[in-house]
């Protein structure tokens, strides 16, 4: 079986003023120092990427962005692109986070531009997908997130798609203490995993790799990262405290 280099990363969203950030920064870059084979990763608000790359520099933590425009440059007041993700140090984006889709009107079209706005400036894109609380109790987990990994990925060749990482976040486990049962997600992500195969091939599908996200936290991390088709976690609360976040980082320890 393939081996996945596990990804932890950590969801800042609209938390930490540069100075906080910075701090916090700081505090991750000596906690993580020697993480294991764990690769691990910050999205600091836009405000706090550029001084958070300065501190992070070489070291073992990378610097992600919480979201981009399709577009590269332009009169797009308020928007960011993805070079200039890359120019702040970014390597990473999440892209079609359920926030990002329940407040700020993305779709799975708008996802599908931002992916590929991601690719060619040679950002990795977290595609986030996940079902409501309603969808999975009308059993229709399944098919949502087919069509959300079917219009994300649109029109995307095997080729680019090498740097894709994909999330799965189910809504009702964000920020709720609620995280999907090991075993709930251990069969979205074969599904998804299978899905891949089959819009590509078995080479892609066994190389991506699949995090998932909703109150993933120090008493629960481990449970979730043994499981066969999980490669990581996108955490949101519990990275706000590089304490904690670095246990979550040095998980195999
Ligand atoms: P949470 O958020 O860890 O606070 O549940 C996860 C996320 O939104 O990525």
């Amino acid at each position: 079986m393939q081996q996945r280099t596990p990804l932890i990363a950590g969801n800042w969203k609209m938390h930490k003023t540069v100075d906080q950030a910075r701090e916090t920064a700081r505090q991750l870059a000596a906690l993580a120092a020697d993480a294991d084979g764990v690769e691990a990763m910050i999205a600091p608000p836009f405000t706090a990427l550029a001084p958070v790359a300065e501190v992070l520099g070489q070291g073992p933590v990378r610097l992600g962005a919480q979201n981009l425009f399709h577009e590269d440059e332009g009169a797009f007041t308020g928007e960011v692109s993805a070079p200039m993700l890359v120019s702040a140090g970014c390597r990473y984006v999440i892209i079609g986070h359920s926030e990002r889709r329940q407040y700020f009107g993305e779709t799975d079209r708008t996802v599908n531009l931002k992916i590929a706005a991601a690719l060619r400036a040679g950002l990795r894109p977290i595609f986030c997908i996940g079902e409501s609380e309603t969808e999975r109790e009308a059993q229709k987990t399944f098919s949502v997130l087919d069509k959300q990994v079917r219009k994300g990925l649109e029109g995307l060749s095997l080729a680019q798609l090498t740097p894709l990482v994909m999330a799965y976040e189910p809504v009702w486990a964000i920020g709720t203490g609620k995280a999907a049962s090991p075993q709930q997600a251990q069969e979205v992500h074969a599904f998804v995993r299978s899905l891949l195969a089959e819009m590509y091939d078995t080479a892609l599908a066994q190389s991506v790799r699949i995090l998932y996200g909703g109150s993933v936290k120090p008493a629960n991390v481990r449970e979730l990262m043994a499981l066969a088709d999980v490669d990581g976690a996108l955490v949101g609360g519990a990275s706000l405290d590089a304490g904690t976040f670095s246990q979550l980082i040095n998980y195999r320890k």
